[in-house]
């Protein structure tokens, strides 16, 4: 059975495992043990049973903007459902916290427009996002992602 958790620290381990083959495409950003070890309430996981199988974080920029990132699911999961249902948590975790909207930087934007977000410009997106993370990424500044936004 699948559950979603909150992450524990424990967690960071198989999580750089799960993760490893995506950063190698340049599909997801590398962060290291202690930046997720700083940001671990943000992190909520899918397991099935004992077994680490997707991960996803809602980093908070500001009062009423926050971003789901990290999006992950085990090669041999995917097409179940377990990527939605790790947005759809972090999209509650959002309203619970009366965070008015929710942006994503992606290359699957059928995936998120599916689950209800809507294509902006990148030139909407904060600029903390773009001088603390895109910065870093291999595909800076020339980048095909598409920035989509969910408004709660
Ligand atoms: C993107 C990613 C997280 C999606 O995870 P996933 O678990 O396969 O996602 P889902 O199963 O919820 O949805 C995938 C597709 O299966 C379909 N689907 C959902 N539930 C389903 C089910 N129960 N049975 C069959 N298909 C289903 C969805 O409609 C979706 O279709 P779409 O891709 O056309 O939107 C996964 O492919 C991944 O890890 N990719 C590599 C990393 C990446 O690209 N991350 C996103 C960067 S932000």
């Amino acid at each position: 059975m699948i559950e979603y958790k909150k992450a524990r620290l424990k967690d960071i381990a198989s999580m750089q495992i799960l993760v490893r083959p995506e950063i190698e495409n340049g599909v997801i950003l590398p962060r290291s043990d202690d930046e997720i070890a700083t940001n671990i309430r943000s992190y909520t996981l899918a397991f099935d049973d004992d077994r680490l199988i997707g991960y996803s974080a809602l980093h908070i920029h500001a009062a009423n903007l926050a971003e789901v990132r990290s999006l992950i699911v085990d090669g041999s999961y995917r097409g179940k459902g377990v990527g939605s249902g790790l947005v759809n948590a972090l999209l509650a975790q959002a309203r619970e916290l009366e965070i008015a909207q929710v942006f994503t930087l992606t290359y699957r934007s059928e995936f998120f427009k599916n689950l209800g977000f809507e294509e902006i410009s990148k030139e909407k997106l904060p600029a903390q996002k773009i001088w603390a993370d895109c910065i870093k990424c291999k595909h800076f500044p020339v980048c095909n992602e598409i920035a989509l936004i969910h408004n709660l």
